[in-house]
């Protein structure tokens, strides 16, 4: 067992900072409170190689591990967990899957710009009666000549409106049911291909979520990723490595909230003194420091199982599941310790709060964990 991070894992962390530093962090307020997407931001992430940080070079990754990528997602989700969000469905739940399951004219012609961050994608899977019970698809993809003809709404988009390429799970085969699913890379512009409204977010509020809408819309057979009847397995298998990602951007906004409460009793003094010599505050602190730490050990036992090619779903799972309870966890306490300033907008801590809540729920409630944990321990997978 080894603690350390290699050389170049401490360079990807140290060039990560600098980025979120001096690029995401300044602007992250304003965006937020304008519910804007980071255009410019996503176009210099993809610049320097974070939009497909574990793809191949020879599909234009940056040709990185899972560790690598943790540790860049941590930093960003520091000072912005919507730049967080936009990027890790980006490498995990797009660019991964198209690697692993895509065909060779997949790769060449739609991994190749999403892993240079020329391209943005998203992936779509629930619906308005398939969030977690995400097996019930209705929308449907039946086979017309070369072509699939997609009908159906999905929900809670992230990367809606402004993704170029968008994977699409639908059913081909109703009969089979979770057997009968197939993903289809649907590009933006096809006829048919529309958007709902713009969710209007408590939290990560600068990246783009809503419905899609598809009504006859025609995508060609080769644009259907693995082969029919496996979307589901798709979509497990690339939430899998999903929901490490979203457990370092839950870890992230926990360190945000951890540093802020250390800065702010530092600074601030009642009775006389500073509020880091009281007790009542330290001991916030500690519990803060141990759950951050204590969610990161997890992380990077997953993300080491997964670069290790073995099994790493249940891992995974208690990853998201701790790292996102004490990300909320973490936001309430640096609130108390901010007293009345953490509960108005100038002090960043109330954000914290609002982005952190969401990884509770999306990629998989933590009600959903908890089902792939327990049904790993009782054998039931
Ligand atoms: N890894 C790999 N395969 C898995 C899996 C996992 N974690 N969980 C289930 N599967 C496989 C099973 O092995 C089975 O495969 P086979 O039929 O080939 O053997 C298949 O999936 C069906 O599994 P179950 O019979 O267990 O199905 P179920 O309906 O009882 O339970 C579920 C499935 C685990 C609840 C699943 O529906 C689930 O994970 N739901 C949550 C969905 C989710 O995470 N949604 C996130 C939306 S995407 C998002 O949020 C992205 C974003 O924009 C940020």
């Amino acid at each position: 067992m080894n603690f350390e991070f290699t050389e170049d894992h401490l360079m990807i962390k140290e060039s990560a900072m600098d980025f979120a530093q001096n690029e995401i962090a300044p602007s992250a307020v304003q965006r937020d409170k304008n519910a804007e997407f980071p255009y410019e931001i996503v176009k210099k992430m993809g610049e320097l190689g974070f939009m497909g940080m574990m793809v191949s070079p020879e599909y234009g990754g940056a040709g990185l591990d899972t560790i690598s990528y943790i540790l860049a997602m941590i930093e960003f989700s520091k000072v912005d967990a919507s730049v967080g969000v936009i990027m890790s469905v980006n490498n995990s739940l797009v660019c991964y899957g198209l690697e692993k399951y895509g065909s060779d004219f997949i790769k060449q012609n739609y991994l190749v710009p999403l892993a240079k961050g020329e391209k943005l994608g998203a992936f779509a899977l629930s619906e308005p009666e398939a969030g977690s019970d995400a097996t019930k698809q209705k929308t449907t993809a039946d086979k017309d000549g070369d072509f699939y003809v997609l009908n159906g709404i999905k929900n809670w988009i992230t990367n809606g409106t402004t993704a170029d390429y968008t994977l699409v799970i639908a059913s081909t085969d109703k009969e089979k049911a979770h057997k009968g699913i197939s993903t289809f890379l649907v590009e933006k512009g096809t006829k048919g291909f529309g958007y709902g409204v713009k969710e209007d977010k408590l939290g990560i509020r600068s990246s783009d979520t809503c419905s899609l809408t598809f009504e006859s819309c025609r995508v060609p057979a080769a644009n259907m990723v693995w082969d029919e009847g496996r979307g589901f397995n798709f979509a497990m298998n690339t939430l899998n490595g999903g929901r490490i990602g979203i457990a370092a951007q839950a870890i992230g906004v926990a360190e945000a909230s951890l540093d802020a409460s250390i800065k702010y009793a530092k600074e601030r003094k009642a009775f006389g003194q500073t509020i880091s010599n009281f007790q009542a505050i330290q001991f916030k602190l500690s519990d803060m420091a141990v759950k951050v730490d204590a969610a990161k050990l997890l992380t990077f036992k997953a993300a080491a199982l997964k670069d290790a090619d073995k099994p790493y779903y249940k891992e995974a799972a208690m990853a998201k599941l701790y790292a996102s309870k004490i990300s909320v966890e973490c936001a309430l306490e640096a609130i108390q310790i901010h007293g009345g300033y953490g509960y108005v907008r100038e002090y960043l801590v109330e954000r914290y709060l609002r982005d952190s809540k969401i990884t509770e729920i999306y990629e998989g409630t933590s009600e959903i964990q908890k089902m792939v944990i327990a049904r790993a321990l009782l054998d039931q997978k």
